[in-house]
């Protein structure tokens, strides 16, 4: 089974993407995850990237599409998270077969408010509400110890340009796959719990 997720920052991609894929057996690759690691290993790719994520702008189509490519190439059980986020960049996947786009829907209040109370690990994989997914121990990552951290573009000023650019450039992709026939809406406001629930009974319809 091939799923993308697509939704504003914060609308929950990431948190559905780890449970989907714990439970239906899904490689989950998120770009903007593969994105931080090169920024964080300052490869050539991260270092020309940088700047870009921290300003809230999207990193190059071509360069994207380099590193999901290497994960998904030759694959036939994965889920997208946060890819594709611009027409071009879901016409390059067309003819891969996508079973079902998954929209996460949420008010930018609502989204804005989650964001401000994310918190990562230093590795940039386990993620956190201070008060709705809290770790066990304030301040440290439950799965491997490091210390929790605030991701350099959750600060408000780069999350509205990160609203900006959704909008303009990742929110016709809604219409794209409905006129495809996959698109599946789901209304990410509500709890964690309920919010995998919807989106779990709509898999469970197709697998
Ligand atoms: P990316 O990392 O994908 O950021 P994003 O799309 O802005 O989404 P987020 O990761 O902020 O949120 P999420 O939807 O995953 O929510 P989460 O589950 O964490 O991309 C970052 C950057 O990389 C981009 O700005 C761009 O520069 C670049 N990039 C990435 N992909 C690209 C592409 N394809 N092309 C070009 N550039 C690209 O949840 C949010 C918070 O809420 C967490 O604290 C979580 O614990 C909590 N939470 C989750 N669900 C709930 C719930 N139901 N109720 C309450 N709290 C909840
Ligand atoms: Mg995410």
């Amino acid at each position: 089974m091939k799923l993308i997720l697509l939704g504003a920052p914060a609308s929950g991609k990431g948190t559905v993407a780890k449970k989907l894929a714990a439970e239906f057996k899904l490689e989950p690759i998120s770009a903007g995850e593969l994105l931080r690691q090169e920024v964080n290993s300052n490869t050539t790719i991260g270092k020309k990237i940088k700047k870009t994520i921290e300003s809230g702008d999207l990193v190059p189509d071509h360069l994207v599409i380099e590193i999901v490519r290497l994960f998904i190439t030759g694959k036939d059980n994965f889920i997208l998270d946060g890819f594709p986020r611009t027409l071009h960049q879901a016409k390059d996947i067309q003819n891969l077969n996508i079973n079902k786009a998954i929209y996460l829907k949420i008010s930018e209040q609502d989204a804005v408010k989650r964001i401000s109370q994310r918190r990562i690990c230093e590795q940039g994989i386990h993620t956190y509400h201070l008060t709705v997914i809290p770790p066990k121990q304030p301040g440290i990552c439950d799965v491997d110890g490091s210390k929790l951290i605030q991701r350099k573009d959750d600060l408000p000023k780069t999350v509205r340009e990160r609203f900006r650019v959704y909008i303009e450039k990742t929110k016709p992709l809604i219409q794209f796959y409905r006129q495809e026939g996959i698109l599946i809406t789901i209304g990410a406001s509500l709890t964690p719990e309920e919010v995998y629930q919807q989106v779990k009974t709509k898999i469970d319809e197709i697998s």
